[in-house]
């Protein structure tokens, strides 16, 4: 009897590239006629006269083809395929029975999921082919397993791989928003120390581009201009007069009224501060701003005669603070005329000289004790 026994070896000197594969037959002749037809095949067989211990050892190999014949004391064929589905669902099975009723038949496809039925008694070559077939079918199984193996590894790597650039992009991005950050932080900084030096040269309007600032800085917030917007209205203010460094400390410093070349003069401020800003690429349009802000709604204004919208929004909000915040200041040629008739000047030319949205949200302010300025006179 052949018992559980590789054809001509032991199972322990397999040769584990070549398939095995388990013939399990009650018929000890059977058995042996198999191990002599299949003896010059490229696969393994290995024989087994109950399904128990088919069972057993196929949990301590990988094994290409089952077959079983139908009728085995204790368990039928089908019963010991099906269960060999259950655990070994790569494994091709194959049924040996000479049992042609067609209900054994259907049994054993169903149940067992069978990849061929094999009618007793059969030709050599029929049985030889069609354990090469069913050979073939495991190759392919185990191919497609190997591939979607590899397709599950791949997938994972990828998701791994997709989580850790975006965690680099979530990091660099955030070291550029930080450098961003310190470069307008910088920015702001030599803004300011541009607007001291201009201010030490005439010490009258010092601090009045700081306040221009921060009056046009609360008028855009009023308006509801967004929070990266009011920022620039309030940089082109602290800034807006550095073209004064053109015009002779003499002339800015000098009290009573100036005359008309002097006036020209000092008229060219807006031009010189746009040629200084104009090469800086700021975030804001602070050049242009710092160009326009003398610039009127009826194009009456100066050193281009714009008008209405073409004069940027920033530079209509600059102009209004601008002659709030100077006509609340002294002058070596005049006292401060006050708050109050600054904003009535504002008043009467609001659509003329003004922007009416601007005036009304910069009287809104000061109606509404909304602005508190340090250093503010009148
Ligand atoms: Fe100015």
């Amino acid at each position: 009897m052949v018992d559980g026994g590789l054809r001509e070896s032991s199972p322990l000197i397999l040769i584990m590239t070549r398939p095995i594969v388990f013939f399990v037959d009650d018929e000890p002749n059977v058995l042996q006629a198999i191990l002599r037809i299949t003896r010059r095949e490229q696969y393994q067989v290995a024989t087994f006269d109950n399904p128990i211990k088919a069972l057993a050892e196929l949990a301590a190999k990988e094994v290409a083809v089952v077959v079983a014949d139908q009728h085995m004391p204790g368990m039928s064929g089908t019963e010991f395929l099906e269960k060999v589905r259950i655990q070994y669902p790569s494994t091709v099975r194959m049924i040996l029975s000479g049992d042609a009723e067609i209900g054994s038949v259907l049994s054993a496809i169903n149940q067992g999921k069978i990849f061929h039925f094999i009618m007793k008694p059969c030709g050599d070559d029929d049985l030889k082919s069609a354990i090469n077939e069913a050979v073939k079918q495991h190759c392919l199984i185990s191919e497609n397993e190997r591939l979607a193996d590899l397709t599950k590894r791949q997938n994972q790597e990828l998701i791994a791989l997709n989580t850790t650039l975006e965690k680099r992009v979530e990091q660099r991005t955030r070291k550029i928003k930080q450098k961003e950050s310190q470069l307008k932080e910088a920015l702001k900084g030599i803004i300011s120390a541009v607007a001291l030096t201009v201010e030490t040269r005439d010490p009258y309007t010092a601090g009045h581009q700081t306040r221009v600032g921060e009056l046009a800085c609360a008028i855009a917030k009023e308006m509801g201009l967004s929070h990266d917007q009011t920022e620039g209205v309030r940089l082109a203010g602290v800034i807006h007069d550095l073209g004064k460094i053109y015009v002779p400390a003499e002339i800015l410093n000098r009290p009573g009224k100036l005359t008309h070349i002097e006036r020209e003069l000092i008229h060219v401020h807006p031009q010189v501060g746009f040629d200084i800003l104009k090469d800086i690429h700021f975030p804001w349009p602070i050049a242009k701003i710092v160009h326009q802000h003398h610039e009127r709604m009826n194009g009456k204004g100066y050193p281009a005669g714009l008008s209405g919208e073409d004069i940027l929004l920033e530079a209509r909000i600059i102009a209004v603070a601008d002659v709030v915040e100077a006509m609340s200041s002294h002058r070596p040629y005049r006292p401060a005329p006050g708050i109050a008739l600054a904003l009535e000047e504002i008043s009467s030319n609001s659509g003329i000289f003004y922007d009416a949205d601007v005036v009304k949200s910069c009287l809104k302010l000061f109606a509404e004790n909304k602005i508190t300025l340090k250093g503010w006179m009148g």
